[in-house]
């Protein structure tokens, strides 16, 4: 079973896209480094590794400029927003790419079983989190935003898990 640790989601990000080795063609702002999500590690980088796996996916040239950012809203709720310039969902498609093997039709030709997206919306919910997507209004580019409940401390040592 997986344990749930404190977690520095700029490190546990930046490990993912090492692991991914493409480092180089993404750009990562404001991930703050004093706030700690409480949450199992594999789980946090399989949300990292799906929106980023497919920021390059359904990219033209397979060569997106991503940006994540992560801010508090509030004391309770912790948001991650990644955004990529790729080729944008339709919104009429929107409500269909959470559910397991929905694809949009114009990229059905990109290999994968259309499961990413759902694995993610079932582990933010595991954490009492939530999933929106939006598109601008060009068409182009798209932003997930996830919400996860925060822990905000200093240090490890002040938390009793
Ligand atoms: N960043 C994105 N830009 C444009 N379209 C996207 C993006 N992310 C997801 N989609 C659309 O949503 C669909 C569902 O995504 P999801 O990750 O669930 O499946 P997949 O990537 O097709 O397959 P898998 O993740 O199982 O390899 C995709 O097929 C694609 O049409
Ligand atoms: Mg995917």
């Amino acid at each position: 079973m997986q344990s749930i640790e404190l977690l520095n989601p700029a490190e546990v990000f930046q490990e993912v896209l090492d692991d991914l080795s493409i480092s180089s063609r993404v750009v990562v702002q404001d991930l703050f480094s004093d706030h700690r999500l409480r949450m199992g590690e594999t789980d946090l980088k399989r949300l990292f590794a799906i929106l980023v796996s497919n920021a390059i996916k359904f990219h033209p040239k397979r060569t997106p400029h991503i940006i994540a950012k992560a801010q508090a809203l509030d004391a309770a709720t912790w948001q991650l927003e990644v955004t990529d310039d790729g080729d944008g969902i339709p919104k009429e498609m929107r409500h269909l790419i959470f559910m397991p093997m929905s694809k949009v039709v114009s990229r059905d030709k990109e290999e994968g079983a259309g499961m990413g997206l759902a694995i993610l919306k079932k582990i933010l919910r595991t954490y009492g989190g939530g999933v929106i997507v939006d598109t601008a209004e060009s068409g182009q580019g798209t932003t997930f935003t996830l919400t996860l409940p925060v822990l905000a401390v200093q240090s490890e040592e002040s938390i009793s898990v």
